[in-house]
């Protein structure tokens, strides 16, 4: 087993790496980097890591068992509070007035274990009770999909959801709570690499939140850009509260709705 990668291994799993998600990982990352490969060649019972290079240039599977090794997945419900407040109010306010259809379409893009698209569940099963709401939640992490449509999390986890809608949607089990029925069939998991051209549109809210941050700027222009095509005209975009498209070439407008920073597509 290696101890440390060599500067060209380094640069060299970190160039495939960004070539095929986006992800990016800075010389400040590489003990991060290092630490996944490590864990990943014990797990392939592998020594070599020249060996495993060679594998992953070749092997389409075992490429995407690395991607999964290396996302950081850190998730909550209700993660930053303030953007779910706008959604409440401004944007499903706005959407309410609009859309004579009763339909609505949302996308969780990098859903990791699925709080965040079951947070979105929960409020539009509240505020929005006879709509077609669809939300697509889509992640590159084959481990977190599975976690997510299991839709069982730990007492530990369940911190961040209101008490009335704890109540309403989940239902209690031994060690934590699972998500009803109701709410798991509102979303459709989903693999998707953010790095490609996906097959979903016409949403009118998307939440890429706490994704980007791991890319570097052009691959973040690029995800962006390919994320506005699959929107439909006067829809919504969350992103993490960390992240900004400052000084990206993209069609998006910033706009604030109370506290809430969000971008929209006219
Ligand atoms: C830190 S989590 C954020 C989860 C959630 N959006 C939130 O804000 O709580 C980032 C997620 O993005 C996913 N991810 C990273 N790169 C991706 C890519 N190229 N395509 C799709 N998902 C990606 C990771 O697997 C991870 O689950």
């Amino acid at each position: 087993m290696f101890n440390q990668l060599t500067d060209t291994q380094f640069k060299k799993f970190r160039d495939l790496i960004y070539k095929e998600s986006g992800m990016h990982f800075s010389d400040i990352n590489r003990p991060i980097l290092e630490s996944r490969l490590k864990a990943r060649l014990k797990k392939a019972e592998l020594e070599d890591i020249e060996e495993y290079y060679r594998i992953i240039s070749t092997d389409d599977k075992e490429m995407k068992v690395l991607l999964d090794a290396v996302t950081t997945n850190l998730t909550s419900f209700f993660r930053n509070k303030i953007h779910f407040q706008g959604f409440e109010t401004g944007v499903l306010s706005a959407i309410r007035n609009t859309r004579k259809d009763k339909r609505i379409r949302v996308w969780s893009a990098g859903c990791s274990t699925g709080e965040e698209p079951y947070s979105l569940a929960m409020v539009l099963k509240d505020k929005l009770p006879d709509w077609k709401i669809e939300i697509i939640a889509s992640d590159i992490s084959f481990n977190v999909l599975m976690k997510a449509r299991e839709g069982f999390y730990p007492t530990a986890k369940i911190t961040g959801i209101p008490p009335n809608y704890l109540q309403r949607f989940t239902n209690q089990v031994k060690d934590g709570y699972v998500m009803k029925d109701e709410i798991k069939k509102m979303i459709t998991f989903d693999y998707h690499n953010l790095k490609n051209v996906p097959v979903y549109k016409n949403f009118d809210v998307v939440f890429c939140r706490n994704v980007i941050i791991y890319f570097d700027a052009a691959a973040q222009e690029h995800v962006v850009n390919t994320i506005y095509n699959t929107m439909n005209p006067d829809s919504y975009f969350f992103i993490g509260h960390s992240e900004s498209l400052f000084g990206m070439n993209t069609k998006f407008e910033f706009m604030k709705i109370g506290e809430t920073c969000l971008y929209k597509k006219k």
